[in-house]
């Protein structure tokens, strides 16, 4: 689910990009409709409205004329209730059909304050189309005559609309959500299966930092890190590096991503171990298949392949069975097209 973030608080996806296109498509069809011979004045409210008047005008079927007035009643998430007359009505409305198009209605002060501003214009219609209506919130009893879409009392941004300015240039709508859970996953599979492929996706799809076990110590070591020399000092032994140390190099990783949503990991820590599963003749085919244009010496070598096979059995079935243990193993079908394995290894992380 993809989520973003905006000054202190977080938004999770709730109304697509397609949806508002055919809502305000629609409603921009049926007020055509209504004015067939006339030249309605669609006024726009600022600031929220300019995406939803500038997609309305585009669809809307016949002559019209646009203008805007701007109001303010807004700070942070909640109405304040004053409404805040920033930019009035400019030209004479004597007589002409006005439309005022409306990004969202909440408790209707500002609905309030634009009857009362249009009151003595002179105006032979005054029509209300708002895209979004919280009616659990609304406490008037004033016309609204289109409403693109009824939506529950909870916060939203996007599509012109903003928390404290920032998130008006979504195309989507998003809805206030709670902080998102880390989500620190375990990567595995054998050679070949698809994991770098995978993890490239899940990575950026719920903005997690890529940690290689592999590549921080050789970046360690290269920069001669404290932790560095210390790895080295064993490895130059044929020694494993102690676990403390590993561990003391993923933490400076982590607290260098503060923002992060949670890590996923390719080697070894944790809220769930998945591994992508894939019969191994059909690696062992596709890996042969790779090797054939990768160039890699051992993607060429049968035998060599086998041995790697090997090598992760044996190290992975003892974390295969630590983590079923405590039901975190998750094994995933690898089988079949790239969007398919995200689709099934979502599913299991959406749920962790
Ligand atoms: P009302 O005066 O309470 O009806 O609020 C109307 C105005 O408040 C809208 O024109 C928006 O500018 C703002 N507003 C209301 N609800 C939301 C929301 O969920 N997100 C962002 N702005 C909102
Ligand atoms: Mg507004």
């Amino acid at each position: 689910m993809s989520i973003i973030k905006l000054h202190d608080k977080y938004f999770k996806q709730y109304i697509s990009e397609d949806k508002i296109q055919a809502v305000v498509k629609k409603m921009a069809q049926d007020i055509g409709r209504e004015y067939q011979n006339e030249t309605p004045i669609f006024i726009g409210i600022l600031n929220g409205c300019f995406m939803y008047m500038a997609d309305f005008i585009r669809e809307y079927p016949g002559n019209c004329e646009v203008s805007f007035v701007k109001l303010a009643s807004y700070t942070g998430t909640s109405s304040t209730g004053a409404v805040k007359q920033l930019v009035g009505v400019n030209q004479d409305l004597e007589g002409r059909i006005v439309v005022i198009l409306e990004d969202i209605i909440d408790t209707g002060n500002t609905l309030e304050e634009i009857y009362k501003i249009f009151s003595d214009k002179k105006v032979k219609q005054l029509k209300i189309a708002t895209l979004f209506f919280k009616p659990d919130v609304f406490k008037k009893e004033l016309p609204i005559d289109h409403i693109g879409m009824s939506i529950p009392d909870k916060f939203i941004v996007g599509y012109g609309l903003d928390y404290d300015n920032l998130g008006r240039n979504f195309a989507a709508i998003y809805q206030l959500t709670t902080k998102p859970k880390m989500k620190n996953i375990v990567l595995f599979g054998p050679p070949g299966v698809g994991k770098g492929t995978q993890a490239a996706i899940l990575k950026a799809k719920y903005n997690l930092v890529h940690i290689s076990t592999g590549d921080i110590f050789r970046d360690h070591i290269k920069r001669q890190t404290e932790l560095g020399k210390l790895a080295q000092s064993f490895m130059d032994y044929g020694n494993f590096v102690p676990d403390n140390v590993t561990i003391n190099m993923l933490e400076s990783e982590i607290e260098k991503n503060p923002d992060a949503h949670g890590f996923i990991f390719e080697g070894e820590l944790l809220s769930g171990m998945v591994a992508l599963e894939v019969p191994e003749e059909t690696l062992v085919t596709r890996i042969l298949e790779r090797g054939k244009t990768s160039g890699r010496a051992d993607d060429q070598d049968e035998a060599k392949i086998r041995h790697r096979f090997h090598e992760y059995h044996t190290k992975t079935e003892m974390l295969k069975d630590f983590y079923s243990e405590q039901h975190k193993y998750f094994g995933i079908n690898g089988v079949g097209l790239v969007n398919d394995i995200t689709a099934r290894l979502s599913q299991v992380i959406d749920n962790l």
